[in-house]
């Protein structure tokens, strides 16, 4: 499914259900410090992004709730996404959860609500069982109006199997490590085959991607920089990035290549380039299911 959308220059993707969801998104992971938000909030929402990433585990949905109501924006303007902790995969803990995250963002519904990562549970039954009793606990939030779409993260494609094969919503939405030198093509297929949105974390390779010559050179020739090169690769993939920066320059910087288009040789080079860097997190507990 091709859900990447432009329109009056803005960038979007449909997802299966007809919600649209804003792209550039802004990532706020490791971002706690209220002034440091304070300044990259209104930044980002002055540059345009209307979507805003965060979790309960990142510690700063209170402070993104102040911040939103003090930005004058109609609600309806804006997409918020938060996420599950892995400490409330179960039915009655993820329902709590989700109302602490609305209060904490003083909102009363949120746009996307996806489980931040399958269960680590190392007895493969235990494990699909509470992502199941997650999974469900977000199915009934959905159909209670609180939520206008609901989806998982970080789940490759035996997670994201075994919980279609039992799931009566299917996720709308996958968000996973991705970026050049890291694309999971087992899980993009089980994506694509069943209308899975996916949106890219770290779509910079937690910055490891920047100094990357065969990188650097092809910015170089569309006169751009490496991190908008990188979030162009994302969108012409049909994924939509999720960044993260404080600092307003690179804020501007990242929502403004609605304009660049990568040629099919260079979008070839790049997908053919060897793993580069990244965050390193799906080593340990995907192993078996990284072969890039
Ligand atoms: P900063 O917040 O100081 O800008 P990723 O999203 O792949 O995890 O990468 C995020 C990292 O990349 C952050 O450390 C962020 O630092 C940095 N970053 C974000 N945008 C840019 C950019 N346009 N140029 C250089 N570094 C960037």
């Amino acid at each position: 499914m091709k859900n990447v959308q432009m329109h009056n220059g803005s960038i979007s993707f449909l997802l299966y259900n007809n919600v649209k969801v804003p792209g550039i998104a802004f990532g706020t992971w490791k971002v706690k410090d209220f002034s440091q938000l304070e300044v990259a909030i209104k930044c980002a929402l002055d540059d345009g992004y209307r979507h805003i990433d965060t979790a309960a585990i990142y510690d700063n949905e209170h402070i993104i709730g102040e911040l939103i109501h003090l930005y004058p924006i109609k609600r309806d303007e804006l997409f918020i996404t938060t996420k599950l902790w892995g400490t409330e995969l179960k039915y009655p803990r993820a329902q709590q959860a989700f109302k602490k995250s609305l209060e904490r963002l003083r909102l009363d519904y949120i746009d996307l609500y996806l489980i931040h990562w399958p269960s680590n549970n190392t007895d493969i039954k235990l494990r699909e069982y509470e992502n199941l009793e997650a999974w469900k606990a977000l199915e009934d939030i959905y159909s209670s109006g609180k939520v206008r779409a609901i989806g998982v993260s970080n789940f490759l494609a035996d997670d994201l199997e075994i919980l279609l094969s039992k799931a009566n919503i299917v996720p709308m939405l996958n968000q996973i490590e991705y970026h050049v030198g890291q694309v999971s093509h087992r899980t993009m297929r089980v994506c694509d085959q069943n209308n899975i949105a996916v949106s890219a974390w770290s779509p910079l390779g937690h910055g490891n991607l920047l100094k990357n010559p065969d990188l650097i050179e092809i910015a170089n020739k569309y006169k751009i920089s490496v991190a908008q090169l990188c979030l162009v690769w994302c969108l012409q993939h049909n994924v939509l990035p999720v960044v993260k920066s404080i600092n307003p320059s690179r804020i501007r910087e990242n929502i403004s290549i609605k304009s660049i288009h990568l040629n099919e040789k260079d979008m070839k080079h790049l997908d053919a380039l060897p793993y580069i860097g990244g965050s390193g997190l799906y080593f340990n507990r995907f192993k078996d299911e990284l072969i890039f």
